[in-house]
């Protein structure tokens, strides 16, 4: 008869040899599995006669119990062995002060969205919000853009599957110009349901901010971008208001009141004449250059006419400036790519 203590002593040595779960596992075989030692001792008991197999049967299966006690004790073992080296691996210092949440701020191309509207809104000028998908007579055609206007093309306008109700096509809208006819035509329309007659219709004084597309993508042009809206039709608005406001607008945005203007002669299909707008700062890194801005003009009389109002009567100017491009020359960042980018390194670089 094999000596059971011997090989309970064994077994213990044997496990707890081990140093992790498969090395036991394997162990565990050698004396339990099904071809084991203490299985193969078991087999054996059918050879001997009753009274010997009660008593030889018992102290196999005490031998069998502490091999399984001294298994599983090693399992657990090494069980905890695993986790405190998990728990020290990934230990974390709890007396370090908290990252704590961080507050967000409002986008810097947001924040001169809401800086334009203050200042236009403090000048008597209405803010109005238009549709991004526009059909293609506000987008072109009523603001007198010719039918084969490079404009209209695939390549410049991204076009949207469908019609509307009119049978136009509709495509997002590549400036915030539609704005002038929707925003003009409307206060027409109300004005004569009310009075009957456009004699004492008040002044139009409108900016439209919003999101414009165009395929378009480089350091200084996004696909989606934002401009401005600004309209003002009354009886005798000049092309000095223009000049005035537009001015005025500037030196407030830029807290500088010693800027340069430059209006120089342009064209839009919808203004006639037309000017772009250049600024130039006094000092600083950008000083001694002119930067454009703005496009901007006198509302082309065809303009005047799909706004439901008669050109002989009626006159005013309109202009569209870059959102993005006012924010790069405010804060000085030249590279318009990266407000677009959710880079929390840049953007929290304007704090609230
Ligand atoms: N819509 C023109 C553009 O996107 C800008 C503009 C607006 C020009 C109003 C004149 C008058 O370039």
């Amino acid at each position: 008869m094999v000596d059971l203590d011997q090989l309970v002593s064994e077994a213990q040595q044997s496990f707890s040899s081990t140093s992790d779960a498969v090395a036991l596992e394997e162990a565990k075989a050698k004396y339990l599995g099904k071809s084991g030692l203490l299985t193969e001792i078991l087999k054996g008991l059918g050879k001997l006669d009753p009274e010997q197999r009660k008593s030889e049967g018992a102290k196999i299966n005490a031998a069998k119990t502490a091999i399984e006690g001294a298994l599983n004790q090693r399992r657990n073992q090494l069980a905890d062995d695993l986790l405190q080296a998990r728990l020290s691996q990934e230990a974390i210092d709890v007396s370090l002060p908290g990252r704590g949440r961080g507050a967000g701020s409002l986008h810097p191309v947001m924040r001169t969205w809401e800086r334009v509207e203050e200042i236009f809104h403090s000048i008597g000028f209405e803010v109005a919000q238009g549709p991004e998908i526009e059909n293609d007579w506000y987008n072109f055609t009523a603001l007198n853009s010719p039918e084969n206007h490079p404009a209209r093309s695939m390549q410049d306008t991204f076009y949207v599957e469908g019609h509307d109700a009119k049978a136009q096509s509709l495509l997002l809208r590549t400036h915030t110009s539609p704005m002038q006819i929707r925003f003009a035509s409307n206060a027409v329309k109300t004005h004569l349901q009310q009075y009957g007659n456009l004699d004492d219709m008040p002044d139009i004084r409108v900016i439209a901010p919003g999101r414009t597309y165009r395929v378009d993508s480089d350091a200084t042009h996004s696909p989606m971008f934002h401009q401005v809206e600004g309209l003002w039709i009354g009886k005798e608005v000049s092309f000095a208001a223009l000049k005035g406001v537009y001015t005025h607008f500037l030196k407030t945005f830029f807290e500088n009141k010693d800027l340069h203007l430059r209006f120089r002669p342009s064209y839009f299909p919808f203004t006639e004449p037309s000017a772009e707008i250049d600024v130039a700062f006094p000092s600083g890194k950008l000083a001694g250059r002119w930067l454009e801005i703005s496009g901007s003009g006198q509302v082309h009389p065809t303009v005047i006419r799909n706004m439901g109002l008669d050109p002989e009567h009626h006159i005013g100017f309109a202009f569209g400036s870059g959102l993005e491009r006012l924010t790069m020359l405010r804060y000085g960042v030249d590279d318009l790519r990266l407000f677009f980018e959710n880079d929390t390194r840049f953007l929290s670089q304007f704090p609230a």
